[in-house]
């Protein structure tokens, strides 16, 4: 037999942007930089092709079915973030990290933060960032 409770679904959507970023903490030394963080530590920057992953949890709506129309998800994704970061250089074009080191982990937890203001408190809201096919961090913590 089926169990019907919890009902919770998750759903997400995959959207893209490119983005240019320096790795860099500027109470270090810039050797202590490269050493720590190697090419990423490079001055004049470099670029990821980044794969974001949104997924919303909650119950379907007894009407629609759906937890959440993706075609508006996919909007605000592209309104919100993929808009705002795409073809930026993140240290100096994104006001957030003026003060903050823009790595996957902090990128994340940014994005996270600009969706949240924009979806209903009644669904959870996780993060999935790849950086490079083989490299990608969640938020929040699976
Ligand atoms: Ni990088």
């Amino acid at each position: 037999m089926f169990t019907f409770l919890p009902m919770k679904v998750s759903v997400s959507r995959k959207e893209h942007f490119n983005a240019a970023h320096r790795l860099y903490n500027p109470l270090w030394s810039d050797e202590k930089n490269s050493t720590y963080f190697g090419k990423c530590a490079n001055p004049n920057y470099h670029g990821h092709n980044y794969e974001l992953i949104v997924t919303l949890v909650g119950e379907p709506d007894p009407e629609t079915g759906y937890v959440y129309d993706m075609k508006e998800l996919s909007e605000l994704i592209q309104k919100y973030v993929t808009s705002v970061f795409d073809h930026k250089n993140l240290n100096l074009d994104i006001v957030f990290f003026k003060n903050l080191n823009p790595t996957a982990e902090n990128i994340a937890i940014v994005i996270w933060n600009i969706l949240r203001q924009h979806i209903n408190s009644k669904l959870d809201l996780k993060i999935k960032l790849y950086e490079t096919e083989r490299n990608f961090v969640e938020y929040p913590a699976a």
